[in-house]
């Protein structure tokens, strides 16, 4: 996820880039750059870290002119760095490009352009786009641009610009967001509608497959086959807060409804296209490398460690490697039984948990082999690990974290296939139908979250109870771990995450009557062992909300409330089942009048021990 701009009109080009790009940057800033037409030829500055690195680099030195594009870079292919900065330009330097997105068959079209003697600079998949427009140029940048859009795959928001035509920028989108703000004598691009609300509340929202030519004077849009599309100006109330947001009132729920795009961006280019298998090209594991591996730790803090216990289930179930979970903080003071024969994963959003950091380091130190699960590409533990498989989740910026959790899932069941699939410890068929599971999931995710009136009436009932449980078998208990810490930091309820058959061990003489018991149902093979202990805390007169898969016609005389979540593999239902969690903890916090996104005593990463 970047921030996209672009200017054409009479005035400076150069303000309006670096202003709207100080709009995106929660859309990430791991680099920036802007290119703009002086009259004679394009000029690029661009440089690695905030905008503010950006800002001093063209202090009272602005490239000068009437056109031009900028980015504010989210780093998902090659490392933050000034040659990975955006924009990209191809051999000549006459065209330039910017891009949101992740274009999936990068490598295969760069292979092929540097046969044909084209130079890249970059490690980026973005800049295979700028060698494409100099590969196919015929003196038309419209026509250009549509075969190159026949030729890449993936998602993506791209803005051209060129030497040879500097009276239009062109701008296209395919699931990623471009807005075209619409003035007087001139137009705006931007990927949100933060970076142009200062300059024109009138705009024009592109839809998936549409390209627009964009004058100073005119704005033409068309779809992919070149029909003409007469677009309705979609008039901008918001203010500036409220815009970051896209119009949530909050960064955490913004985020949780970005969770089908996180979700899909993150397998679709790591999944053969035939539903076969799970490609990590990142690993390029063999059956020799696997058969070294006696013993995997998965190692990380809070919200990430639950998503270590799903990792655990995943890969003992189906690569057959004995795994243990830890916490950090414990790990790295416990001398573990480590080795040169241990794989240790590291599991992190941010890639800056200190914790996290050092129990790494500690692995390496004891002759382990590391693979880092991370957020944040060249943060300090996908920098320290030997291998890093990134989650493509985007800026995560509410503290709680939800769709990181749900892409580390995801990552942890291709790790899981992945391993599976070369040490042939599933059989291929089974492979293929959790994978078209899996290609489910995030239109599935979209299902549950068009619907949430009934988990917000459950949160403003049962918000202000002090104490809620969470219980569950198997991989439901992992999920109740998640949606307890969930409750727990944005609304400040005592909320414990409890293995449903452990209750009747203790705790069970906390249930008394009216006490809030969310209860996950989706595991099969432990059924009926859950739905006995839902009856022990309805015994006690708890009020129980069951989180169930659609077609479960049992669990509602069992419960109070249900939450049904569309059927799937059971494997699969973690990444489904923590949604009305995320969401329960989400209205709660709201109904009891939190601050969601920057909750008390909380920090989105802890780079202290
Ligand atoms: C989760 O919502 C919390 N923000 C916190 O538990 C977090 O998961 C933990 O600090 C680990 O952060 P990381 O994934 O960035 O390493």
């Amino acid at each position: 996820m970047c921030g996209i701009v672009g200017y054409i009109g009479p005035n400076e080009a150069a303000p309006f880039l670096i202003e709207g790009l100080t709009k995106l940057e929660y859309r990430g800033y791991d680099s920036a750059g802007i290119a703009v037409f002086d009259g004679n030829r394009i000029n690029v500055e661009k440089s690695v870290g905030r905008l503010g690195n950006l800002e001093k680099k063209v202090e009272g030195k602005s490239p000068q002119g009437h056109i031009g594009i900028g980015h504010t870079r989210w780093a998902t292919h090659g490392r933050p760095s000034d040659v990975n900065s955006h924009p990209h330009t191809d051999c000549s330097g006459k065209f330039v490009v910017v891009h949101n997105g992740i274009i999936e068959n990068y490598l295969h079209l760069k292979e092929q352009l540097i046969a044909k003697g084209h130079v890249f600079t970059s490690e980026t998949d973005t800049e295979v786009v700028a060698h494409l427009v100099e590969d196919y140029y015929d003196g038309d940048l419209e026509s250009t641009v549509k075969k190159v859009l026949n030729v890449i795959e993936g998602s993506y928001a791209l803005v051209f610009m060129s030497e040879y035509e500097p009276d239009k920028i062109i701008c296209t989108k395919q699931d990623n967001p471009l807005v075209i703000g619409l003035g007087e004598g001139e137009n705006f691009i931007a990927s949100d509608i933060p970076a142009i609300i200062s300059r024109t509340r009138k705009t024009y929202i592109l839809s998936d497959g549409e390209m627009a030519i964009v004058t100073k004077d005119s704005v033409w849009v068309m779809n992919r086959q070149g029909v003409p599309v007469t677009k309705k100006v979609f008039e901008v109330h918001w203010d500036a807060e409220a815009a970051e947001k896209g119009g949530y009132e909050h960064f955490m729920i913004k985020e949780i409804y970005e969770q089908p795009k996180a979700v899909r961006e993150t397998m679709s280019a790591r999944l053969a296209k035939d539903d076969s298998a799970v490609i990590l090209d990142e690993l390029k594991w063999n059956k020799h490398d696997l058969a070294a591996i006696k013993k995997i730790f998965i190692v990380a803090c809070g919200t990430a460690y639950h998503a270590g216990v799903v990792g655990k289930y995943y890969i003992e179930k189906l690569a057959r490697i004995p795994v243990e979970v830890d916490i950090a903080s414990e790990f790295r003071y416990r001398s573990p039984l480590v080795d040169e024969n241990t794989l240790t994963i590291v599991v992190s959003q941010s890639g800056e948990t200190s914790d996290t950091l050092a129990a790494l380091k500690e692995a390496k130190r004891l002759g382990a082999r590391t693979l880092a699960v991370t957020n944040v590409v060249g943060s300090s533990i996908a920098r320290e690990a030997d291998q890093v498989i990134y989650t493509w989740a985007g800026p995560e910026i509410a503290v709680a974290s939800t769709k990181a959790y749900t892409t580390q899932l995801v990552t942890m069941f291709l790790l899981a296939a992945y391993m599976a699939g070369i040490k042939e410890t599933v059989a291929p068929e089974r492979i293929k139908e959790l994978i078209q599971g899996l290609r489910n999931v995030p239109s599935q995710i979209h299902e549950l979250l068009e619907d949430v009136e009934p988990i917000k009436t459950f949160a403003q009932k049962y918000g202000f109870n002090e104490d809620v449980f969470f219980i569950g078998r198997s991989l439901d208990y992992a999920v109740a771990l998640e949606g307890s810490l969930k409750l727990k930091e944005i609304s400040y309820i005592h909320a414990e995450a409890y293995a449903a058959g452990e209750l009747k061990h203790g705790t069970l003489a906390l249930i008394i009557e009216g006490v809030p018991v969310i209860a996950l149902a989706t595991q099969n093979d432990v059924y009926e062992k859950t739905l006995s202990n839902i009856k022990e805390v309805k015994a006690r007169d708890a009020v129980v909300i069951g989180v169930a898969l659609k077609g479960d016609t049992q669990i509602d005389k069992y419960v109070d409330h249900t939450i049904f979540i569309p059927h799937t593999d059971k494997i699969l239902a973690p990444i489904l089942a923590v949604i009305p969690l995320q969401l329960l903890s989400y209205y709660a916090a709201v109904t009891r009048g939190c601050d969601v996104d920057k909750p008390r005593n909380l920090a989105k990463s802890v780079t202290v021990e």
